[in-house]
């Protein structure tokens, strides 16, 4: 078995603050490194910032900023956003880092020698929201056919680089590798795509019209495309050309997580690159559904998003982590409103989780001094669920199913605050049926045990402060995810902490 896992995120254009959608990407994808790295792999999780491009340097001017101080005070707002949400990313690249722009040449310089590069004179159509290239058999109008917006003509001589010479080759390698695009409706869509020629792809802009890019190492004129420029981060940031050791430890990625919107720059554009550089393309590229504002998908272009600080000051990072991650199937789009998120936080929150917790150190207080009796076996109610528990956790997150995982994990929660009201504490306590009262509570607090881990990867601050009430001793990072089928953990004797609820009712 392979004891790493590379995985990445898109590199977000700094041309404005974060919202939303950006932050839906991360936290799917920090939940993925935690989780493996529950499993006990040697996560490198890496996400960053794209910072080239006619875009960025059309919003410096603007702002009447050079584009490097524009970028620079852009950058650090994604970097405060993933701290506020508990991001456990290994590695954060900026495509304007001097590590970045020398695999960029180097790259470039490798595939022009190859002869998989060539200048010709171009004559064409650009979208500068999309930094995408439209060729007259591709439009009706002069409008974009993703964004809708108006395009600029564009007569020049550029370098190309060669996607229709390898089309055929990547047809036999999707269809060979089943796993390569996920979910299965976007590998159809771009097989069906594939049917029709490629048009080479525009990798450089001439300096007389952006001057805001990496050098085309062969020819000072130019600045390299910045597409092309970002998706080589992936194989920069593990040292592609400059810490061989490195990059053969972590290529190929494990999963590149990607919206819906960038699909065909990670399914076409990307593993031909890779093909013609000689390397293997990275196992799975996986595009999630986009988070919607009424009719129209949420982005800064549209100006319809909604501020991801603002969300957290007042809900709290976990919840919004989980809300996200539970509300739609990871793949699906879905509609981002304020009430459904206070539903989830009342329903499953604060009456399920928060619950289980709280009744749970209440009576283990009230009936055992807050100290974890002895051991005893696990109730005959719990038997079945819990020897499926791993598993389906594994399944799920072989799909990035984590809305699946949550109700997996929500299951046994449910199941054990029903067993707490028909175990009728109470009256075992007031029987004094201590051996009994005591092997009920002794579950309870395995129960808990066992969900803090399996939370972890989704409301990493509650379950530390949940392990930290029920005194675990062992670092929560340092579990394995063998102990979610151990039982009998919890050290007899350890005296809890109880607190506030930690998801209090929002009215
Ligand atoms: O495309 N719902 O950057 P970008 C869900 N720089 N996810 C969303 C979203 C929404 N409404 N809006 C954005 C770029 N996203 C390039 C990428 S990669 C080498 C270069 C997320 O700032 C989603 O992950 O436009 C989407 O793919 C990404 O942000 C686009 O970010
Ligand atoms: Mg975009």
């Amino acid at each position: 078995m392979d004891d790493k896992f590379y995985l990445t995120t898109p590199l977000y254009y700094v041309n404005a603050a974060p919202h939303i959608g950006h932050s839906y990407t991360n936290i799917a994808a920090d939940c993925l490194a935690r989780f493996m790295r529950l499993k006990g792999k040697e996560v490198y999780f890496l996400t960053g910032t794209d910072e080239h491009g006619q875009k960025i340097f059309r919003v410096a001017q603007e702002e009447g900023l050079s584009p490097r101080e524009f970028v620079d005070k852009i950058a650090p707002r994604f970097v405060n956003l993933w701290g506020r949400l508990s991001i456990s990313y290994n590695d954060f690249i900026r495509t304007t880092e001097e590590r970045h722009k020398k695999t960029v040449q180097y790259v470039l310089q490798i595939l022009y020698e190859k002869g998989d590069i060539y200048l010709a004179e171009y004559q064409g159509w650009y979208c500068t929201p999309c930094e995408t290239f439209w060729t007259a058999t591709q439009l009706t109008s002069a409008i974009c056919p993703d964004c809708k917006r108006p395009l600029e003509e564009l007569r020049e001589k550029n370098y190309f680089f060669r996607l229709e010479k390898y089309r055929s080759w990547l047809i036999r390698f999707i269809e060979n590798h089943v796993d390569f695009i996920k979910p299965l409706t976007r590998r159809n869509e771009i097989l069906k795509f594939l049917e029709s020629p490629l048009t080479d792809l525009c990798i450089s802009r001439p300096k007389t019209r952006l001057e805001w890019g990496i050098p085309i190492p062969f020819n000072a004129d130019y600045v390299t495309y910045v597409w092309f420029d970002a998706l080589v981060n992936y194989i920069s940031a593990v040292g592609f050309g400059q810490d061989e050791g490195k990059f053969k430890k972590f290529w190929p990625a494990d999963v590149h997580i990607v919206g819906k919107d960038i699909l065909r720059q990670h399914t076409i554009y990307w593993p031909i690159i890779l093909h013609a550089l000689g390397i293997e393309p990275p196992k799975t590229v996986f595009a999630h559904g986009w988070w919607m504002m009424g009719e129209g998908k949420m982005s800064k272009s549209r100006g319809n998003i909604v501020d991801p600080e603002e969300v957290v000051s007042n809900y709290g990072a976990d919840a919004y982590r989980y809300f996200l991650l539970r509300e739609i199937p990871f793949g699906l789009d879905g509609n981002f409103s304020e009430s459904a998120l206070i539903n989830r936080i009342n329903s499953d929150l604060a009456n399920d989780l928060g619950n289980l917790y709280f009744r749970t150190f209440g009576m283990l207080e009230k009936y055992f001094s807050g100290k974890i009796p002895e051991v005893s076996s696990p109730h005959k109610v719990f038997k079945e669920k819990l020897a499926r528990l791993p598993q389906e956790l594994v399944e799920a997150m072989e799909n990035l199913n984590f809305q699946e995982m949550l109700i997996s994990i929500w299951e046994l929660v449910k199941l054990t605050n029903k067993f707490i009201e028909d175990s009728h504490p109470w009256e075992l306590a007031k029987a004094k049926k201590n051996t009994e009262l005591a092997s009920f509570m002794y579950n309870l607090m395995e129960i808990l045990r066992i969900v803090t881990i399996s939370i972890f990867p989704f409301m990493p601050n509650s379950a530390q402060k949940f392990w930290q009430q029920q005194g675990q001793e062992k670092k929560l990072e340092e579990v394995t995810f063998s102990e979610l089928s151990q039982w009998g953990l919890s050290s007899p004797g350890t005296k809890i902490e109880k607190s506030e609820p930690l998801f209090p009712r929002i009215a």
